[in-house]
């Protein structure tokens, strides 16, 4: 191609892509990365946070938008020459695409809680509740939750448990500094479910369809949930993608009603059958 022609092209696939002037907002998550990557690099929190800025305007919609989705799955496909998502590579893969999962982790949003939710009440009145979020990602949820149950005057525990990439890292930092009772947990190919506590909360969202073996997951989460206690994973199907290794949830579905959970009004939210707390009026 000629290169007078091969400029505008250029431009025109740049402006497509990139969105130099998008306003970005920055939420609390982004405002504590910033923070937290300045030290890390040893950068001003103003460069830090003009970096991130910048990153987001490198694709149309910042790191939430379909851009970056598109963008994840062009890197994920250009580098699977380095790593696949089969069960011996995907541990590989998960550190070779760190940085793009950390990024589109911090764009989620805290969801919003109160007494009516089902998990607030089928807790009761729990004076000391312990949390486990596996495949945490950033924990958007359980902190959310762990900071609403302390504000109501509940002693809580987190254990968050992830691959060791970056991100976690990252969360645990970010634990200390909320002021959290927390304990880590790396998931290794040696010990892929290590151990876990014993729960009034178990969390796993958008994290089954990601593990070859969903079942035995379920397995070992049904182990520390307690009696009348909650589960939270999505077990409807994925759409096929990279990583979304088990995308039909089918045996999962199976599995748990079969382990004695009933559904409390809303996807993906069960309560565990038992005596230990009184069951929640849904
Ligand atoms: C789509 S993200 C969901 C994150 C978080 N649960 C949320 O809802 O925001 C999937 C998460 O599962 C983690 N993950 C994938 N495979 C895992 C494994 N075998 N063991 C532990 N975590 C895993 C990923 O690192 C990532 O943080």
């Amino acid at each position: 191609m000629h290169p007078r022609i091969r400029k505008p092209l250029l431009q025109l696939a740049r402006r497509s892509i990139q969105d130099p002037s998008a306003s970005v907002v920055l939420n609390r998550y982004h405002e504590h990365f910033c923070t937290w990557n300045a030290e890390r690099l040893g950068i001003s929190r103003e460069e830090s946070v003009e970096r991130f800025i910048r990153s987001s305007r490198s694709v149309r919609g910042g790191h939430r938008g379909s851009a970056f989705r598109v963008f994840a799955e062009v890197s994920h496909s250009v580098f699977e020459v380095f790593a696949g998502d089969t069960p011996s590579e995907v541990w590989e893969a998960y550190r070779l695409h760190e940085k793009v999962h950390f990024l589109r982790l911090l764009s989620y949003r805290e969801p919003q809680w109160d007494n009516s939710h089902p998990v607030v009440a089928a807790l009761g009145d729990t004076a000391s509740v312990t949390i486990v979020d596996f495949g945490c990602g950033l924990a958007q949820y359980s902190v959310s939750l762990a900071e609403k149950l302390s504000a109501d005057g509940r002693e809580v525990k987190l254990l968050v448990a992830d691959i060791p990439t970056l991100h976690l890292t990252f969360l645990a930092w970010l634990l200390a500094r909320l002021g959290i009772d927390f304990e880590v947990r790396e998931c290794t190919p040696e010990a892929p479910i290590p151990e876990l506590l014993p729960c009034d909360v178990l969390i796993a969202r958008e994290f089954l369809e990601h593990v070859h073996r969903p079942v035995e997951y379920l397995d070992a989460f049904d182990r520390v949930v307690k009696p009348g206690g909650v589960m939270i994973a999505d077990l409807s199907d994925h759409r096929h993608e990279f990583m979304h290794v088990s995308p039909n949830l089918e045996a999962a579905r199976r599995h748990v009603a079969s382990l004695g959970y009933t559904p409390l009004g809303r996807p993906g939210i069960m309560q565990k059958l038992g005596a230990a707390r009184e069951r929640a009026p849904f």
